[in-house]
């Protein structure tokens, strides 16, 4: 192929040049206040993304992991009690349930969407030997893709356990429901968690977080836990953490939370043209693409494509690589397989879709900024790979 191009799997600098004006500003109004943590930035930004979602409360922390964290011990889980999540996520869905000393149940994913399989999970509810023990689910919206919420809200109800959304990675993705309401990821389970870090759809400059709650105990709960476990400075109720979110972050994020549905609306057409683009090429031959454009149930966080045969995912990571090209693989390896986490006793096999996405799956450059040009030579370069 002639004309070489860099393509990066994610660049925060395009989007820069279009915001730099609006950001120094607000950044010097930061720095002369003199105000840098937890200030008017952080409390307009909670009340701004309470308004985006639909949220009665949003409160904000250092991180999406502290988020995670500092939900699972505000609904008191802890020491003997399980939670059911996926072995397919980023590994703070997990950790957060172990640093709280309680037990991660793992249920496979469905085929093809990647997202916990709520049959399993409802399973799992019925007849786990332990059921009694079960607190929780944190199911994960994964790679901006709704789980089905309607089913989420009546499992929550049917089997009275508590529901923390991992939407780190899906704000602003809609799930439809039967009779007509929409509502937005995060906001119906106990807890809603996001994640701002920079490459996420809506991303800071350094870390942050937000958790979502219409319940006006629970969010005192985090609203406490975040500093120190204290309500009234010095005066410490239980033992909680340092999480705030610094006023630079919140400043940049009330910025581009003005812009997020149109980042979203660029992201889905983006992965639209990807889709066209393969199957014009008979690629579709080749690799499944996530098909789920219609209505925004995915905000394409990650654009992440499946060979169907994983004997040729590393080898066209490897290809795209020496073209230029950026790619990930989210996830590597099975949390159920991670060393730290050997104690739970799973072995290989005993998720067989996870284990199969994290050999055939392959993520492709994804960001609003992203060219046609850019895709389009993407793609002649996976036909390429493919014609050898
Ligand atoms: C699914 C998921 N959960 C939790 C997190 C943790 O967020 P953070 O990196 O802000 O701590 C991430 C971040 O990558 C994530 O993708």
């Amino acid at each position: 192929m002639k004309d070489r191009m860099k393509v990066p799997l994610f660049d925060l600098t395009r989007q820069y040049e279009n915001l730099k004006k609006d950001v120094l500003k607000k950044l010097d109004a930061v720095f002369t206040s003199g105000n840098v943590v937890m200030g008017s930035n952080v409390k307009s930004l909670e009340k701004e993304i309470s308004n985006y979602l639909g949220s009665k409360y949003a409160i904000s922390v250092a991180n999406g992991s502290d988020a995670l964290r500092l939900s699972v011990k505000a609904l008191d889980i802890k020491n003997g009690d399980y939670v059911i999540t996926t072995p397919y996520t980023f590994f703070a869905t997990v950790s957060a349930i172990v640093l709280n000393d309680a037990k991660p149940i793992f249920v496979d994913i469905e085929e093809k969407y990647y997202n916990i399989d709520l049959d399993q999970v409802e399973d799992v509810l019925n007849n786990h030997p332990e059921k009694e023990k079960i607190k929780a689910i944190i199911p994960v919206h994964l790679f901006g893709k709704s789980v089905d919420l309607e089913r989420l809200e009546k499992i929550k109800k049917k089997y009275n356990i508590k529901i923390i959304e991992d939407a780190a990675q899906s704000i602003g993705s809609v799930w439809h429901y039967s009779n007509g309401e929409k509502k937005l990821t995060g906001t119906v389970g106990n807890f809603g968690i996001y994640s701002f870090f920079p490459t996420k759809n809506l991303g800071g400059y350094g870390d942050g977080g937000m958790v979502v709650t219409n319940d006006e105990y629970l969010a005192d709960r985090i609203r406490r836990l975040r500093v120190h476990g204290s309500s009234k400075k010095y005066f410490h109720e239980e033992v909680g953490y340092n999480s705030r979110l610094d006023e630079v972050q919140a400043a940049i994020l009330r910025i581009k939370l003005k812009k997020l549905d149109e980042y979203i609306d660029k992201r889905i057409k983006k992965a639209k043209n990807y889709e066209e683009l393969f199957q014009s090429h008979e690629l579709d031959k080749h690799i499944d693409f996530p098909a789920y454009f219609n209505n925004r149930t995915h905000v394409y966080h990650q654009y992440v494509i499946t060979l169907k045969d994983p004997k040729y995912r590393d080898k066209l990571k490897s290809y795209l690589n020496e073209y230029g090209i950026g790619t990930s693989i989210y996830y590597p390896l099975g949390l159920h397989l991670q060393k730290c986490f050997a104690d739970l006793g799973y072995k290989e096999g005993d998720f067989p879709v996870t284990e199969k996405a994290s050999k055939s799956s392959l993520a492709l450059p994804m960001f609003p900024e992203l060219t046609k040009k850019e895709q389009e030579y993407v793609v002649k370069v996976i036909k390429q790979f493919f014609k050898k």
